[in-house]
């Protein structure tokens, strides 16, 4: 099948590569040629693991180019892949989305399916067909359907190869055929609905694991407070298979550029419709708190942070990416540096991003040992593997002052006793040095 795809970010970029690993003719369509040239040279903009090798599995499939006219003509099948990101009072911005829908109305001279895979609100997908409708060719049949990502960044091609499942948004069982057609050879159960479930299923979805994170993290509060253990009653949780054990992991809040929006959005969209989102406006306000547990707790130890020697590890949102957006250390990192910390960091890909935004009073460090060695205070903002290998014996011999301050629960509590370490976790009891 021809494929067109408009937007190179994970959704468009990992969504055309699989297309392209099971057949398809797929050409990538973006408006910055930098990455356009980065990626016919077989390079991927984004850092996601296995990606790079599909590209060149399947360069003879894929294309990539600024010019939308000749990706769009022709292609049977034409996605919208761009982002959506979160406006000022929490709604989505969907002006990349209606721009494309107005340049394939305004060049296709086929029918085709146009398929919405960014996270948009319910009932945008109504709007980009008729958007489309009211501007094509006459006589020309262009259906839009609505098919939401499942996909996770650092896992995202494995999750779009096996999905978990495919959601296929329309009424149009032609459309329904094609789109099944296309996705055949994926290893994913396929759920056909109308466009305004389609859309409503990846917010719930979103929505649902935000809420259980806060759900956890307000569990784990209460933790501390009246001495249980976050890690055991999660465990405690997970052996009934109506709550799961996934997604019950503490820690100093969600980050990346799913959850903190798509809770704004829904919650706004509510709004909009005179209701209130309850559950959803407290999983926010439990997220935005929780980002300041840790300088809370460094708070017992240091009244102001004028030249004490800070240690951070990782910097990104979540292992296994190089994205920053929403990350707790964006969040924490300036609070110090106001507070007059001296900071040392490391993150195994995140520094280039987090030195896009903090180049001075930083001092970026290649490996963990230097970051550690002689301060007063470390900060753990993610759960890099190479952070969960640490010993206590490694914090107790190369800072200065061994105090660990972990916001994603790296260790057991009880590898800390008697280590001559004070190390605080969340929703787990201290131990003091
Ligand atoms: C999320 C969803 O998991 C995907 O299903 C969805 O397709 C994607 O958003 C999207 O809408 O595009 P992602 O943002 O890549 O994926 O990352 P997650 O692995 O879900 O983690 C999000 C945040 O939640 C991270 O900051 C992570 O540290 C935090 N988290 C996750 C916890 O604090 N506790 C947990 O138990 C799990």
């Amino acid at each position: 099948m021809k494929i067109a795809i408009a937007g190179t970010g994970y959704v468009g970029l990992v969504t055309g590569v699989c297309l392209a690993e099971h057949g398809h003719e797929v050409t990538c369509v973006d408006v910055d040629e930098e990455k356009i040239r980065l990626m016919e040279s077989g390079v991927s903009p984004i850092y996601e693991p296995g990606l790079e090798e599909l590209m060149v599995k399947n360069k003879a499939r894929l294309k990539y180019t600024t010019d939308y006219k000749s990706a769009y003509r022709g292609s049977q099948v034409i996605f919208i892949g761009v982002g959506t990101p979160e406006k000022k009072d929490g709604s989505a911005n969907l002006s990349y989305v209606y721009r494309v829908a107005e340049q394939i109305a305004e060049i296709i001279e086929y029918d085709c399916v146009v398929v919405v895979k960014s996270t948009v609100p319910i009932g945008t997908n109504d709007k980009v067909e008729s958007l489309i409708r009211a501007n094509v060719k006459e006589g020309l049949q262009i259906n839009v359907a609505s098919n939401p990502e499942f996909l996770s960044q650092g896992t995202a091609v494995k999750d779009t190869l096996h999905a978990s499942r495919i959601v296929i948004g329309t009424e149009n069982e032609i459309t329904a055929n094609i789109l099944k057609e296309m996705y055949k050879d994926f290893d994913a159960p396929i759920l056909i609905t109308n466009r305004r479930s389609a859309e409503m299923v990846k917010y719930a979805s979103n929505d649902f694991l935000a809420l259980k994170i806060s759900y956890v993290n307000e569990i784990a509060n209460l933790c501390e407070m009246v001495g249980a253990d976050i890690d055991d009653v999660t465990e405690g949780m997970g052996f009934d298979s109506r709550i799961g054990n996934k997604f019950l992991n503490a820690g100093i809040g969600y980050g990346g550029s799913c959850f903190p929006k798509d809770t704004k959005a829904l919650h706004w969209l509510a709004n909009f419709y005179d209701h209130e989102l309850k559950t959803i406006k407290a999983a926010i306000e439990v997220n935005e708190n929780q980002k300041f547990k840790l300088i809370k707790k460094a708070k017992k130890y240091y009244e102001s942070f004028e030249n004490i020697n800070v240690a951070v590890l990782g910097l990104t949102f979540k292992p296994g990416t190089d994205d920053l957006r929403e990350a707790p250390s964006l969040v924490n990192i300036p609070l110090l540096l106001e507070d007059g910390a001296k900071i040392k960091a490391w993150d195994p890909i995140g520094i280039n991003n987090f030195k896009k935004m903090y180049i001075d009073n930083i001092t970026y460090c290649d490996n963990i040992e230097d970051t550690l060695a002689d301060t007063d205070i470390c900060f753990i903002f993610t759960e890099w593997e190479e952070v969960r290998q640490l010993k206590p014996t490694d914090f107790k011999n190369l800072m200065r002052k061994p105090i660990v301050l972990d916001g994603r629960n790296c260790f057991k509590t009880s590898e800390f006793i008697c280590s001559n370490v004070t190390y605080e976790s969340i929703g787990r009891q201290a131990v003091y040095k």
